[in-house]
């Protein structure tokens, strides 16, 4: 049932405020003031040590997360790809939590990591969508992300619930390991509450969406770009639009544009820039300037402030609402799959069924 939607995909990126709402109710105290997790949960005090595998978006989800645990619970993480992880066996010493993230739960790579890491890793924790799943039930703790179940091949609200039970679990980090104040953890748990609703925000500008997506539509290359969180969410962006527009769609640190890809812009390519006016907004600016001096076309997303700033040369720009720059990753997975989705149905293709895919890979 697609609730009135043209495809499950517009569906399930519109119950994202509903959804993640539901996640953090499952997540949090009743008074919104405190993290808690399922079961016995786990004290992160006796781990040093944070690998996170998994595939696909889920693996960016883990990209993410370790800016998260980098920078509010001060863990060093180690994150791959599971097909590259379960064949390199690389060692895992005994403070170790091993963390794998996976919608269905069934994703023969992930899985095999998993079973790679149990006899050395002092506990094994997973992200799923699927509680009866083969990675919930083989780990210590499961954490479900409370999504519903999701049929559009691409993912749009597990990966925004599994980012919003990462950020609590490097919170509760934070807090087992005396690396975030009372009141920055206040803070953020009150910006995540207020999340549904600027979620909504970016839904009623649909319309603007379809109209820059009819642009991407005309293109064969797009470039995507971001620094710091904004970083895997450029690669998720690029992953969305290939997956079912069938346009070749790659991203880049924006720091690494010098390095090699700036040979790639010309006139005909579009680069969607995912900027928020944060810490490092001046330096994505100047790589975007540097694409502009060369003719290239920029997509700008991001807030009020930063619109106002550097907006000038711009060839379009999308202005989300402002958010605490840890939460962003969240706020700004809506631009990049709502470009995605209109792209697709601007060129007609199998939104719901791209070709090739499939929904759960459950052979490596
Ligand atoms: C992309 C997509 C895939 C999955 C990947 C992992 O839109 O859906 O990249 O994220 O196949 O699947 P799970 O999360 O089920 O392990």
């Amino acid at each position: 049932d697609k609730a009135g939607h043209k495809h499950f995909m517009a569906k399930e990126i519109a119950e994202q405020p509903v959804v993640i709402g539901d996640t953090l109710s499952h997540y949090l105290t009743d008074d919104g003031r405190d993290v808690v997790l399922p079961g016995d949960g786990i004290d992160f005090t006796s781990i040093d040590r944070l690998t996170m595998v998994a595939c696909g978006t889920a693996y960016y989800a883990c990209l993410t997360a370790k800016y998260w645990f980098e920078q509010l619970a001060r863990m060093p993480v180690e994150v791959d790809i599971a097909s590259e992880f379960r064949y390199r066996e690389p060692p895992i010493s005994a403070r170790t939590a091993a963390l794998f993230v996976s919608q269905s739960g069934e994703t023969a790579d992930t899985l095999a990591a998993l079973r790679y890491c149990e006899p050395h890793a002092q506990t094994i924790l997973s992200v799923v969508n699927v509680p009866e799943s083969s990675i919930a039930r083989e780990s210590n703790l499961a954490l479900p992300i409370h999504a519903g179940a999701e049929i559009g091949v691409a993912s749009t609200k597990a990966f925004t619930c599994q980012l919003t039970v990462l950020l609590l679990l490097a919170l509760k980090a934070a807090k087992d390991r005396g690396t975030i104040t009372d009141d920055r953890l206040a803070d953020i748990l009150s910006s995540l509450r207020g999340l549904p609703a600027l979620i909504n925000n970016v839904l009623e500008q649909d319309t603007t969406f379809r109209k820059c997506a009819r642009l991407l539509a005309e293109t064969d290359n797009v470039l995507f770009l971001g620094r710091g969180l904004m970083y895997p969410l450029a690669l998720e962006g690029a992953l969305k639009l290939k997956e079912i527009s069938y346009i070749h769609a790659e991203a880049y640190a924006s720091g690494e544009l010098k390095h090699g890809p700036i040979a790639l812009i010309d006139k005909k390519m579009p680069v969607v820039v995912m900027a928020p006016r944060d810490a490092l907004f001046d330096k994505t600016v100047s790589n975007m300037q540097e694409v502009m001096a060369r003719g290239g076309k920029i997509l700008l997303v991001t807030d009020g402030p930063g619109a106002k700033e550097a907006n000038e040369g711009v060839w379009r720009s999308l202005t989300m609402p402002e958010v605490d720059p840890i939460l962003s990753p969240i706020l700004y997975a809506l631009p990049a799959q709502l470009l995605a989705y209109h792209t697709a149905v601007a060129k007609g293709t199998d939104v719901d069924q791209p070709r090739n895919l499939a929904k759960s890979v459950t052979v490596e």
